[in-house]
């Protein structure tokens, strides 16, 4: 069946929508300075967002509050001796937003 004019406006608004959003976390990333140690694909002091979405993506639903919860309130012992410093400027809900955002990269 060939999809109708209406089915393939919202199916592009909706890719638009996702497209926003990930922009948007991207913004919201480099505004808490992840970027100062994390980059997209290459490892920095922290790991890539790429490798973190590897290691952890098929588990995503777990996973999300586990990252949420680390990007907040710092940890360490994944990836190596150096462990990640408390984002006290991250408030709850942009922490989750982070956590989804890389875990679907
Ligand atoms: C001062 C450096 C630094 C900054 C700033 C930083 N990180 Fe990290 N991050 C690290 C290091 C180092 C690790 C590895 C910790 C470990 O071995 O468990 C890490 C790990 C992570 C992990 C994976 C945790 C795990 O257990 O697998 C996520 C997700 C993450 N960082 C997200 C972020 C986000 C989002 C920000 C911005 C709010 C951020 N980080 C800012 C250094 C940093």
């Amino acid at each position: 069946m060939k999809p109708t004019f209406l089915e393939r406006t919202l199916l592009g608004a909706t890719l638009m929508a996702v497209a926003a959003t990930a922009a948007a976390d991207a913004a919201l990333a480099e505004r808490k300075f992840c970027f100062s140690c994390h980059h997209a694909t290459e490892t920095g002091l922290g790991p890539s967002f790429q490798a973190i979405a590897a290691r952890h993506g098929a588990r995503r639903a777990q996973m999300a509050p586990v990252l949420a919860y680390k990007i907040q309130h710092g940890g360490g012992g994944n990836w190596g001796v150096v462990p990640m410093v408390p984002s006290q400027n991250v408030s709850e809900a942009d922490a989750t937003a982070l956590a989804r955002w890389i875990l679907g990269l």
